[in-house]
């Protein structure tokens, strides 16, 4: 099992749509994935149609060490992409309610969710404090969405500092991920001076600017399921062959295959419905 806390210390940078869609894509494919939602504006829980549940990510923080476990696995909720399974937050979650960053960590290894799950993405508030670090202390990696501005380019170094300075023992960052490209000169020579701050570690797809994300954030539709042809979903595809090494076609096939099968019931059931009302009138 592998658990990724996907952060970046900057908003809008396209956290919650990466943990979202990838999330997406890796269940539409096969693997049984569970996302934490770390984040008070609980953005991840809304777009993934599930709201605020009670037990939350924070109730999880504010149980002691005996009980922390059973609240963990109750919090555990189903989404609509069968494999894919979502623990909310709700928006008291605030760093007083955390007084061991270690807790979730230990808490998730108690459970024994490797045994359930074959990854786990946890996404993150802007920020770098207590609940981030519960997030980077229970995490083997640290993905890291950003996009192509100088300021926003600037900060990673100095988050990277910050990450290892307060959580020594907590995971590292693996994989910076360009996001809103548009491919002109000044945002190629930006991902060039990420490459030279993180050699080895910037995917090679960045990831467009495409309004499809914020079709589907805001309609809590499904990426691969609703929109495969379009281009975001295409990035999607090239970002999880780098970033989890599967291969883009058998992703791409899987996928399909999914979206048929839905699309096949969703058929049965208007066909079924619709039998129902014309009996009910007589016909
Ligand atoms: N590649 C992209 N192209 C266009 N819009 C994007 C892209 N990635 C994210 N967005 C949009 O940008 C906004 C911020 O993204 P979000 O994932 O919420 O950022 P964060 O979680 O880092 O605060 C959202 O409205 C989202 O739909
Ligand atoms: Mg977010």
């Amino acid at each position: 099992m592998r658990i990724v806390a996907v952060l970046n210390h900057k908003g809008g940078v396209g956290k919650t749509t990466f943990t979202g869609c990838t999330a997406q894509a890796l269940a539409l494919s096969g693997f049984r994935i569970c996302v934490i939602d770390n984040d008070s504006q609980h953005n991840l829980s809304s777009m993934l149609g599930v709201g605020v549940q009670k037990p939350s990510i924070r109730d999880v923080y504010c149980s002691d060490e005996a009980s922390a476990p059973k609240t963990l696995l109750q919090a555990i909720r189903k989404t609509e992409v069968a494999g894919l399974h979502l623990i909310t937050a709700e928006k008291q979650l605030c760093d007083s309610d955390i007084r061991d960053t270690a807790l979730l960590g230990q808490t998730m290894e108690l459970c024994g969710l490797e045994r359930y799950y074959d990854i786990i993405l946890i996404d993150n508030a802007p920020g770098l404090d207590r609940v981030q670090g519960s997030a980077i202390r229970a995490a083997h990696e640290i993905f890291v969405p950003t996009e192509l501005r100088q300021f926003a380019i600037d900060g990673l170094v100095e988050m990277e500092e910050t990450i290892n300075e307060r959580y020594p023992d907590g995971a590292k960052i693996s994989r910076v991920i360009p996001n809103f490209f548009k491919n002109t000169k000044r945002q190629r020579a930006f991902i060039a001076a990420l490459h030279t701050m993180f050699p080895g570690k910037v995917t090679k797809t960045a990831i467009a600017v495409d309004p499809v994300f914020d079709e589907v954030v805001t309609d809590h539709k499904i990426l691969f399921l609703h929109r495969l042809y379009s281009n975001g979903a295409a990035y999607y595809l090239k970002i999880i062959h780098e970033l989890f090494n599967l291969d883009e076609e058998t992703v791409w096939e899987q996928v399909m295959e999914k979206r048929t099968e839905r699309m096949r019931q969703e058929a049965r059931r208007r066909f079924y419905a619709q039998r129902e009302r014309n009996r009910s009138h007589g016909q």
